[in-house]
């Protein structure tokens, strides 16, 4: 059954004519360097994301007056932290599938959670360790407060509907 899914899934992304819209393969993501680029420094934005130094890439920028992200937009963001070993980055990202998908959450959005693998020319390619609607179980969130609760993606995402689920202030829609 799953192994049928699979090639299911498979034709339909050949085919480029998914349900779900617009799915990212890493090759995708892997092209993120080129992107536009939004360095923000230093920032202590805990408990959401981790300090250190966020970096922001997005694979196509909003056009003016849209009140949403176009399908087929790739976001990535990377705290550097302390170490300057790539390998041990914080790197998540999101895409936007279009549709119904994660109708429940930050709707038409995709999550990824990335690793930052050596390549044999020298740099650094996004390997997917999850992708999805949410975390799988033991990768979420812990709330600030503790009590062992996990935030799923779309807890703090999927709460900003008047920005298209994007909460960073360089992403903010009303200014392109
Ligand atoms: C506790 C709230 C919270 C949770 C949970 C959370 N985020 Fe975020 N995220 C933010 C905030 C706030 C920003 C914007 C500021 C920043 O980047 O630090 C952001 C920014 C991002 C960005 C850059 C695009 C944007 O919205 O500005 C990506 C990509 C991202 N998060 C992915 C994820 C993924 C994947 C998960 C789940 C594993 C996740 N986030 C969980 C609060 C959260």
């Amino acid at each position: 059954m799953l192994r049928r899914l699979l090639v299911a899934s498979l034709l339909f992304g050949l085919a480029g004519c998914a349900p779900e819209g617009f799915v990212a393969s890493e090759a995708d993501l892997a092209t993120y360097a080129g992107w536009t680029r939004f360095d923000r420094g230093d920032q202590p934005v805990g408990p959401e994301h981790p300090a250190g130094g966020s970096v922001v890439y997005v694979s196509r920028l909003p056009v003016h007056g849209a009140t949403a992200f176009a399908e087929g937009t790739m976001i990535v963001r990377i705290t550097a932290g302390a170490s300057p070993d790539p390998t041990t980055w914080e790197v998540h990202a999101m895409a936007k599938r279009g549709g119904d998908y994660n109708a429940a959450g930050a709707r038409g959005w995709e999550f990824f959670d990335l690793e930052l693998e050596p390549s044999a020319d020298g740099s650094y390619r996004p390997h997917i360790e999850w992708r999805g609607e949410s975390p799988p179980e033991g990768n979420g969130y812990e709330a600030p407060d503790g009590g062992g609760v996990e935030l799923s993606c779309n807890h703090c995402h999927g709460a900003a509907v008047q920005n298209d689920s994007v909460l960073g202030p360089e992403l903010d829609l009303t200014t392109f």
